[in-house]
């Protein structure tokens, strides 16, 4: 059973195959067939003997009689084209008369069955006083016909325009299959037959008769056939209907003919041969064809490359193809190109305008940085630095683009301090090492020199107890002052509890007198040139990690020339400090920075401010307030509770009275900063106690009688200062 099965299926399969090769195959013609009738050729789907025409249809059948191709066995082929039409040659009918009547009656029929007659054809009649019809068979039917009247010969070149000759317009409908010609004189007119023996009536393609009316009435000039043109196409079905079925080949496409039935094929353009064949259609290489019709046209033949379906006129690179003369022409920038290079020049400009001015802003900057640091006095300092001066000075010049990175475009996170004197700025070195740069202000130029001595002298000083000076930057327009970096605050903050709680014992702060009196000491007399601070308080004695004092704020500080010893200035100094002797002399001596350092001292000893409004009226000031203390002999009042212990009562009492020395009315008679130094540092080394002693003016005296002497030897020449306008440099110590 399932054997019986499997063999049926074989069988089925086999003959599926077999029916799609022969449906396949049926529309394409045989190997060998004739090709030629004479010299016309035949073509697919036209053909001679079975198995070369198109099948199923007769009208593609030629039979070859005489060398002549024929349809339908006797309708002679002229011409033939693949879109679907036959030029046929068709009889003419004719009616002739004699004396009595019709001697000759030929009426022509033609059975179109697949052709039809399309309407380039002109149903024509030739003849007097005739008329001819035309008649179609089919579905419906149809008749058409003309008159032509003449009693006597037309004129000879008239036109076929109704005398002697009459034509219409084949508009037949589309589904005849048969049609017939014929023509009658309809008026028994012996007068026109001896130049009009018959009448005509035929078919002919429009153009292809001319009437002439004496040769043409006369016999037709003996034509028998005239060229009718037809139309042909593929089966009955449209090219949807048809689908894949259709036989067009390669390179080719199915239209739907104009009989209103069947398709015809055509190749693709750039393509010639046969579309009906499978590989008929054949591309044109239309570089070197003949035909003037599918010839390249571009205007250099050298130029033509063909291509499938067509060709191109390939230009040389830098030439493009001018599509309206289709000759090669030199590239030439277009609008586009012109706008790309317009704006690529804009944007040039563009950037090399803003590349100038930055480079001119940069100039202009650098110049303002030049012209800051001449202001500034920076050529001033270059000449000292580099001229024939002390050999220690180590200023450096920072440039105003390092002190910009150090301090991070000053950036406000990075301010320390902001007070009258200037802003404080923590920087930072590139190789990280922290310092503290200050705006300083400078007034008019004649202070320059006085600034660039100023900074040059305290560069020099290299003293450990004071606030390193470690260079300058002159570009900006206030200078900058570059200190080193001092982290713990001032001694003010730290006894008056500003920030800090005060734990500095008697010995941190006998050590810090000690260290501001030998720094102040240093300053006034070993130094290479004098100087004298104007501004000792407590708030400028900075502190660091380990306590240690260090001097700062040379702000008001006065150099005094070798030869002058004392100086006419404005009065400067803080309020409380202030020597009252130079607050009403004007003259400045370094004296004046010993009351200072008492009024420091004594509020080491008493932790009370300088300047308190809240003591009694008589002991405002820390002086008076420690004088009155000192003369009622209630000293152990004032002092600080955190420094009073059993075994330093004698220390504290030898410093209240230095500090009382120190500040004396008299300059004269105040100790020089050396003595004082001298007389603490003993203090520190003594280790001996001594009770309190009430013998106070006496023991001071004694003790420091001999720096009395001297301080009064110095003291008694008197200078005067060329500086009329005082420079106030706020060189205030990093922080
Ligand atoms: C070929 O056909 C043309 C006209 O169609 C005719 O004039 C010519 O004599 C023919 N040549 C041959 C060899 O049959
Ligand atoms: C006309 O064409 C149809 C369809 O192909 C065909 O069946 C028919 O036989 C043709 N007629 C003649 C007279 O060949
Ligand atoms: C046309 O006329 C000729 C004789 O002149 C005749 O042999 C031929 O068969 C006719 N053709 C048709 C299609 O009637
Ligand atoms: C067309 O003419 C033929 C022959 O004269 C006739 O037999 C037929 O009936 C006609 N058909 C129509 C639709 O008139
Ligand atoms: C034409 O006239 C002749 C003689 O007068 C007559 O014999 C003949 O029948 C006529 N023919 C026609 C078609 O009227
Ligand atoms: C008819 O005349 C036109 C111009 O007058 C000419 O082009 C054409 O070839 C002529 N046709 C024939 C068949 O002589
Ligand atoms: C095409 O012709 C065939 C055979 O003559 C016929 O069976 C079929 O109906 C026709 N189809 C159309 C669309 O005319
Ligand atoms: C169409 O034409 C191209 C170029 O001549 C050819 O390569 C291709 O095979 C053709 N296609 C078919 C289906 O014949
Ligand atoms: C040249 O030929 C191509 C294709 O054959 C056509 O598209 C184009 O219009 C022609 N150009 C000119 C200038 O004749």
């Amino acid at each position: 059973m399932i054997k019986v099965c499997s063999r049926l299926f074989l069988l089925v399969a086999i003959f599926s195959i077999a029916y799609t090769q022969l449906v396949k195959g049926q529309h394409q013609p045989r190997q060998n067939c004739q090709s030629k009738c004479g010299n016309f050729t035949i073509e697919y789907p036209f053909g001679i003997s079975t198995g070369c025409h198109y099948p199923g249809d007769k009208s593609f059948k030629i039979t070859c009689k005489k060398d002549k191709p024929n349809v339908r066995r006797n309708i002679e082929v002229k011409t033939f084209d693949h879109s679907g039409q036959l030029r046929v040659l068709l009889n003419r009918s004719t009616v002739c008369y004699d004396e009595e009547a019709n001697i000759e009656v030929n009426s022509y029929r033609l059975k179109l069955d697949n052709f039809s007659l399309p309407p380039n054809n002109k149903f024509t009649v030739v003849g007097c006083n005739a008329w001819g019809l035309l008649r179609t068979f089919g579905v419906q039917n149809h008749s058409t016909g003309c008159l032509s009247l003449c009693d006597s010969p037309p004129a000879p070149h008239s036109k076929c325009n109704g005398a002697g000759c009459c034509r219409t317009d084949v508009s037949i409908p589309l589904d005849s299959n048969r049609l017939q010609t014929g023509s009658e004189r309809f008026e028994n007119m012996t007068s026109v037959k001896h130049f009009n023996p018959c009448t005509y009536a035929f078919l002919v393609e429009n153009g292809m008769f001319n009437f002439s009316s004496k040769e043409d009435l006369k016999n037709l000039r003996g034509v028998k056939q005239f060229p009718v043109v037809l139309d042909w196409s593929i089966g009955n079905q449209t090219c949807e209907q048809a689908g894949s079925r259709n036989i067009c080949g390669g390179n080719s496409t199915c239209f739907d003919s104009t009989r209103g039935k069947g398709y015809n094929c055509k190749c693709l353009d750039g393509f010639e041969g046969n579309p009906y064949t499978s590989d008929g259609c054949q591309d044109i290489n239309e570089c070197t064809t003949t035909s003037s019709i599918l010839k390249h046209n571009c205007s250099d033949p050298k130029t033509c490359r063909n291509r499938d379906g067509g060709f191109e006129c390939k230009c040389r690179s830098g030439y493009r193809l001018d599509k309206t003369t289709m000759s090669c022409k030199r590239k030439d920038f277009g609008w586009a190109m012109i706008l790309l290079v317009t704006t690529i020049v804009f944007l040039v400009i563009l950037l090399g305008i803003s590349y100038i001015k930055q480079r001119l802003r940069r100039r202009k900057d650098t110049e303002l940085r030049q012209q800051f640091f001449e202001k500034n006095g920076g050529g001033m300092l270059i000449q000292r630095l580099s001229g024939a001066g002390p050999s220690n000075i180590d200023v450096k010049i920072f440039t105003e683009q390092g002190m910009k990175e150090a301090t991070n475009g000053y950036e406000e996170s990075r301010i320390l301090g902001q007070g009258g004197q200037g802003t404080v700025y923590k920087g930072i070195l590139p190789d990280n090492s922290i310092i503290a740069i200050k705006k300083a202000r400078l007034g008019d130029n004649s202070q320059v020199k006085q600034f660039i001595n100023e900074v040059l002298v305290l560069s020099q000083i290299n003293h450990r107890n004071v606030v390193k000076l470690l260079g300058c930057c002159l570009e900006t327009e206030i200078p900058l002052l570059v200190y080193e970096f001092i982290n713990s605050g001032t001694l003010y903050d730290h006894l008056h509890g500003a920030i800090y709680d005060s734990s500095l014992t008697w010995e941190h702060r006998l050590r810090i007198a000690i260290e501001v009196a030998g720094t102040l000491s240093y300053l006034h007399s070993s130094a290479s040139i004098p100087i004298i601070h104007r501004d000792v308080k407590t708030a400028n004695i900075l502190l660091d990690e380990d306590l240690t004092a260090k001097v700062a704020d040379f702000g008001a500080s006065r150099l005094i020339p070798m030869d002058k010893e004392q100086l006419t200035t404005m009065v400067q100094g803080t309020l409380g400090y202030l020597d009252p002797e130079y607050y009403t002399t004007g003259l400045l001596n370094e004296k004046s920075d010993v009351y200072s350092f008492g009024v420091v001292l004594m509020e080491l000893l008493s932790g009370q401010k300088a300047l308190c409004f809240e003591r009694l009226e008589t002991s405002k000031h820390l002086v008076s307030y420690f004088v009155s203390a000192m003369k009622e002999n209630r000293l152990h009042e004032i002092i600080d509770r955190q420094v009073m212990k059993e075994d330093n009562q004698r220390e504290i009492h030898e410093a209240a009275r230095v500090a009382l020395e120190c500040t004396r009315l008299m300059g004269e008679e105040r100790p020089r900063m050396k003595d004082v130094a001298a007389v603490l540092e003993a203090l520190r080394v003594k280790t001996t106690k001594h009770k309190w002693s009430d013998q106070y003016p006496k023991e001071v005296e004694h003790l420091l009688g001999v720096q009395n002497l001297s301080a009064q030897g110095d003291t008694s020449s008197i200078g005067y200062d060329s500086i009329k306008n005082v420079a106030i440099l706020d060189i205030e110590a990093g922080r």
